[in-house]
């Protein structure tokens, strides 16, 4: 792998704690970035234990100034940045008719600015280089539309689908590669709050009988950010256990 240094956002806990420590296994040192100061400071520990180098950033990925200060500093204090999972996000239940202006704006600033504000910053240092991979994580509810997830969580998880293609299409002439992955319902905190009757309906209509465990979007992600994957560029892998597949 040419590939030594990656950033992973909403780090400090569920599904981005655990992309950290997967890509700390595969020999990445760790740049990762929450809100969540304490809870990522203790995801970086879980890295450092794996034998890797960590930054730890406190940083809302929808702050524009933030996110740049952000991958500078990854880029001078690892030495570059070669691998970045947009995977900071937020979710709302709320149906539509409930839906306020500032809750469908946080929601687009946090799931769909955040990620193309890191992704744009990437891409500049990436682009110098002539390498890089990007994959964002983004939600069975982009093709599907909001079940229980909101209408404002469904589009702004579409419009990273849709940027994470128009990205591919311009970074490729630099062999930067950029994906996403796609998680039906996850086991963690996010889902662990609709409740036991709504996940239980869920599961029902799982092939695989269960949810994702967050090291199954994990492993995706670092199939995307290996040597193996270095053709591929532009493509959504689906992470759902069958419960749509197109
Ligand atoms: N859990 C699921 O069922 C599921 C399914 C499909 C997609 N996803 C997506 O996977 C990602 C991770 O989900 P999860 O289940 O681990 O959620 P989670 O709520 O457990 O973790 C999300 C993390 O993002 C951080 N975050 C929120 N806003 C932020 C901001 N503005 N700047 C920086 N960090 C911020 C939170 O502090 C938290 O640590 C999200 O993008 C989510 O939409 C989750």
């Amino acid at each position: 792998m040419d590939t030594r240094v990656a950033l992973v956002t909403g780090a400090a806990r569920g599904i981005g704690r655990e992309i950290a420590v997967r890509l700390a296994e595969d020999g990445f040192d760790l740049a990762v970035a929450d809100l969540r100061e304490e809870a990522v400071a203790e995801t970086a520990e879980l890295v450092a234990a794996a034998g890797r180098r960590t930054l730890v950033s406190a940083t809302d990925v929808s702050d524009e100034d933030a996110v740049v200060a952000m991958i500078e500093r990854v880029s001078s204090e690892l030495g570059g940045l070669d691998a970045v999972v947009n995977n900071a996000g937020i979710l709302h239940l709320t149906p539509i008719l409930d839906i306020s202006a500032a809750e469908w704006d946080q929601t687009m600033a946090v799931n769909l600015r955040g990620t193309f504000l890191v992704s744009r910053e990437a891409f500049r240092r990436m682009k110098e280089r002539g390498a890089g991979k990007i994959v964002s994580i983004a939600s069975l509810a982009a093709k599907v539309g909001g079940i229980t997830a909101g209408a404002h969580y469904a589009a702004s998880k579409a419009g990273v689908i849709c940027f994470t293609k128009s990205l591919a299409a311009q970074a490729a002439a630099f062999s930067i590669n950029v994906n996403a992955v796609a998680p039906g319902p996850v086991a963690t905190e996010m889902t662990a709050d609709w409740g036991d009757e709504v996940n239980e309906a869920f599961r029902a209509r799982i092939p695989f009988g269960r949810y994702a465990e967050p090291r199954d979007v994990a492993n995706a992600v670092a199939f995307l950010l290996s040597e193996q994957a270095g053709y591929i560029t532009g493509e959504v892998i689906d992470v759902n256990g069958g419960s749509y597949m197109d």
